[in-house]
């Protein structure tokens, strides 16, 4: 039988407060009320990392947390969706991440506090046992202040070891884009931003020439299109990919972080790009159909049966996955 390959995940854990039918925007001095608060795993690498694991990889994950309830919450949560958490440290100083999102039906207005994240350095990755695993992914590494400025370091280290990579930036809430991607993105074999996370990276405003100013320093790149799908870019040709239609659309909370685990787990497997794609797309989708970034992976049957269905809305095209 094929061993699962083994993926470990770099990155920030954090709790989403999730506050939503709330009754206007708030306002200094006054007060407003939310019909439901839910406190859930939140952050790109752990929505990574647990979908990851859906879908039958063997995933650890590599972060700090704080000395409280709301790290115990991640870490609880992540071993239940099958992630093993022994490289998770705690944070002598700071509390657990959060993000407070205030939900408006298409909307959001988030705030965020990094936390323990902060405090997280290249020191703390399992560099001993590095290469026992197949693959690295690292995301969000803007709001990772311990990190960041290491990003070239690590990436270099780990091609030494010979194992593959991928990096998802995110958005860079301080909109400085401080990211050297022509050194670093040559040690990156799957680079996954959005459309306008490139544009912003490269400070171009049209998709074609921030493509054509980022493909000399990458590797593979799936460029994620919202509900248009997925660009691929591999040896300067662009393959381009359609987003698949759920029945039910719920909300595209971690739609990219899931669409991540989709294109790097077939990748790992199949070393087919264009399948990838399409996988990662398939997985974008059913994201969508629950709530949140998780929800729709937690249980095996409910995942093949939202496969199931969007497969066979799509049974006359041609594309080839499991
Ligand atoms: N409304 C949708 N319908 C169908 N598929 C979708 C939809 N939204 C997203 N997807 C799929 O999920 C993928 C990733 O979504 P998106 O482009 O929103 O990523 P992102 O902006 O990185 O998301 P995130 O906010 O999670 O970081 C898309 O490429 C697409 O395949
Ligand atoms: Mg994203």
């Amino acid at each position: 039988m094929k061993q699962p390959k083994k993926i470990l995940v770099i990155g920030e854990l954090n709790v989403d407060i999730l506050l939503n039918g709330i009754d206007g925007f708030p306002q200094m001095g006054k007060e407003i009320l939310a019909d439901s608060m839910n406190v859930v795993l939140g952050s790109s690498s752990a929505i990574f990392a647990a979908n990851a694991a859906a879908l039958g990889a063997s995933v650890s994950f590599c972060g700090k947390v704080g000395n409280d309830a709301y790290g115990e919450l991640c870490v609880r949560t992540l071993k239940n969706m099958g992630v093993q958490t022994d490289w998770i440290s705690i944070s002598a100083e700071k509390n657990t991440g959060a993000t407070l999102i205030l939900n408006y039906d298409q909307d959001r207005a988030n705030i965020t506090y990094c936390g323990a994240m902060v405090d997280f350095t290249q020191t703390d990755i399992p560099w001993d046992h590095i290469a026992d695993f197949d693959h690295v992914h690292l995301s969000n590494f803007f709001v990772q202040e311990g990190i960041r400025k290491d990003i070239l370091e690590i990436f270099k280290k780990l091609k030494e070891y010979g194992i593959t990579t991928s990096l998802d930036t995110q958005w860079d809430v301080l909109e400085r884009w401080d990211f050297d991607y022509k050194s670093c993105l040559p040690y990156v074999d799957f680079f996954l931003p959005n459309e306008s996370e490139l544009l912003a990276l490269t400070g171009f405003d049209s998709i074609e020439k921030a493509i054509t100013e980022i493909q000399d320093f990458t590797n593979y790149l799936a460029l994620k299109m919202g509900n248009e799908g997925s660009w691929g870019i591999y040896n300067k040709e662009i393959l381009k990919t359609d987003a698949f239609s759920p029945e039910t659309f719920v909300d595209a909370i971690g739609a990219g972080d899931s669409y991540n685990a989709g294109f790097v787990t077939h990748f790992l497997n199949t070393q087919n790009f264009k399948e990838s794609l399409i996988n990662g797309n398939l997985m974008g989708a059913v994201n969508t159909t629950a709530t949140g970034g998780t929800q729709a992976f937690s249980s095996q049957k409910s995942l093949h049966q939202i496969l199931n269905k969007l497969k066979t809305a799509r049974k006359n095209e041609q594309y080839e996955i499991d």
